[in-house]
């Protein structure tokens, strides 16, 4: 078996496309398990840049197979849209397949995302309007349209049918908008499902059969730990599981089979939408961290806040995930800032110290953080591809988080373009 799990550790955009990029050079397969096209994953091959949302970051590199697996909620315009991008770019795309278990985004979930976000006075999630919780909602009611449906035109027109007279009735009597057409909706799903019906396939089968051949399977994360559904900062969190364990649901894979599980965290910490972020800077230095590190959403184009590493809830994230190998990116934005704080333990609203995270999303307003202070390095990190050619600070910053965490970091990424990795050791 060789299978490899790149999962966010933070509230997401860590650079796990980069990461999955790099590895899916190797891989026989690249596999996302859960999210849509709520993500954005960054990626530089030289001065280009390309932008996933749906499609596996594996689509650049991998030689093999790029798979939409089951757990994934797939929006078909947006696949296309993605495809067509790529294409243009001269890539070729023909290896990407979608479960049958997959279930679809409808317009209906866009709109109801949409206008509860919306909705004056509601405590918004700050979601990225994809249409992501209410699809998966529909999946657990189970009234959810899968990708197999789109080829089947009864069952597909009863199933939209269904879904919109509840709806419809919610559009126009709650929200106060218009409802939408059975028969529109029909018609544009039914020539969704014609256009992609040789992508559309079973998956687990073919996933199972490649791990006991002993193929390399790289299962790609989207969002991250701290925004999952359980074990994030609820409810300002995604719909989906993003963490190893969502591997298993989300592409029917047994808990047996997952070898390498790569946590991958920034050096600092950011956000994008609503929710508690115990070490958040929101001055100065948090703008300029922001500036430095470009970090503005990849799929809203929303800011995102910045804020100082926060050890408490990475050691929440890496339990959880039972991370076995550390991926650190972005070390070269903290270049010229000193001191360097990190986050070890937390103040609670009653004085008491506490070195692990809570399930009071309302109490962790009013945490506060305790820093362990570090002195930052002013040399250029970004040329740097051996772990001695950084400066010592920097390698004392990257030892404190091994020490705490007991994870060995063994990638730091400096840069965003491909190659820009410190690789510590060679996993495949
Ligand atoms: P993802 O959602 O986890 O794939 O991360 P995003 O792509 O949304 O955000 C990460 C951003 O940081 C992207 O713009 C990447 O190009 C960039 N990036 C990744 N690694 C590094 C790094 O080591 N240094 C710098 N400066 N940028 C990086
Ligand atoms: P990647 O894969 C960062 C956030 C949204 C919002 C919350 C719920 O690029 O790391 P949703 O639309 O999922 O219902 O929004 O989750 N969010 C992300 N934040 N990176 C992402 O993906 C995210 N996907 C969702 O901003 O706070
Ligand atoms: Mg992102």
């Amino acid at each position: 078996m060789s299978t490899y799990v790149v999962v966010g550790l933070q509230y997401g955009d860590e650079g796990k496309g980069k990461i999955t990029d790099v590895l899916s050079a190797k891989s026989d397969y690249v596999v996302r398990f859960q999210g849509g096209d709520n993500a954005g994953h960054t990626v530089y091959v030289g001065d280009e840049k390309f932008v996933l949302h749906l499609l596996p970051s594996g689509v650049l590199q991998c030689k093999g197979k790029c798979i939409i697996a089951n757990g994934v909620v797939v929006n078909p315009k947006a696949f296309i849209k993605e495809i067509e991008q790529i294409e243009s770019k001269g890539l070729k795309t023909d290896h990407v397949f979608i479960s049958r278990r997959s279930h679809v985004i409808m317009p209906y979930h866009i709109l109801l995302d949409t206008y509860r976000e919306e909705e004056q006075g509601g405590t918004q999630i700050g979601t990225t309007k994809k249409g992501i919780g209410p699809c998966y909602e529909d999946k657990i009611a189970r009234v959810g349209i899968r990708m197999i449906d789109l080829l089947n035109p009864e069952v597909l027109r009863e199933k939209i049918e269904k879904n919109l007279k509840v709806k419809n009735s919610l559009f126009e009597k709650y929200f106060e908008k218009p409802g939408l057409d059975v028969e529109e909706i029909f018609q544009e799903f039914l020539a969704l499902g014609e256009r992609l019906k040789d992508r559309i396939v079973d998956t687990e089968l073919e996933i199972n059969e490649a791990i006991q051949e002993g193929k390399n399977i790289l299962f790609e994360g989207a969002q991250a730990l701290m925004l999952d559904i359980d074990f994030g900062t609820y409810p300002y969190v995604t719909s989906s599981s993003p963490s190893t364990g969502g591997v298993c649901t989300g592409a029917g894979v047994p808990p047996t089979a997952l070898e390498n599980l790569i946590g991958v965290a920034k050096a600092y910490t950011t956000r994008v939408g609503n929710g508690p972020f115990p070490t958040e800077l929101d001055n100065e230095l948090g703008e300029k961290i922001r500036q430095i590190g470009f970090e503005f959403g990849a799929t809203t184009g929303r800011p995102r806040r910045t804020g100082w590493l926060d050890l408490v809830s990475l050691k929440h994230a890496c339990m959880i995930n039972g991370i076995n190998n550390l991926v650190i990116t972005k070390l070269d934005v903290l270049t010229g800032i000193s001191p360097l704080k990190i986050a070890t333990k937390y103040k609670t609203e009653d004085s008491k110290i506490i070195d692990y995270f809570t399930s009071s999303t309302t109490k962790l307003y009013d945490y506060e953080p305790i820093y362990e202070e570090l002195e930052g390095w002013t040399e250029d990190i970004t040329n740097a591809r051996t772990y001695d050619e950084l400066p010592a600070n920097a390698k004392k910053y990257i030892e404190f988080i091994e020490a705490y965490l007991g994870i060995n970091v063994y990638l730091v990424s400096v840069g965003p373009e491909r190659s820009q990795n410190i690789i510590r050791k060679e996993l495949f």
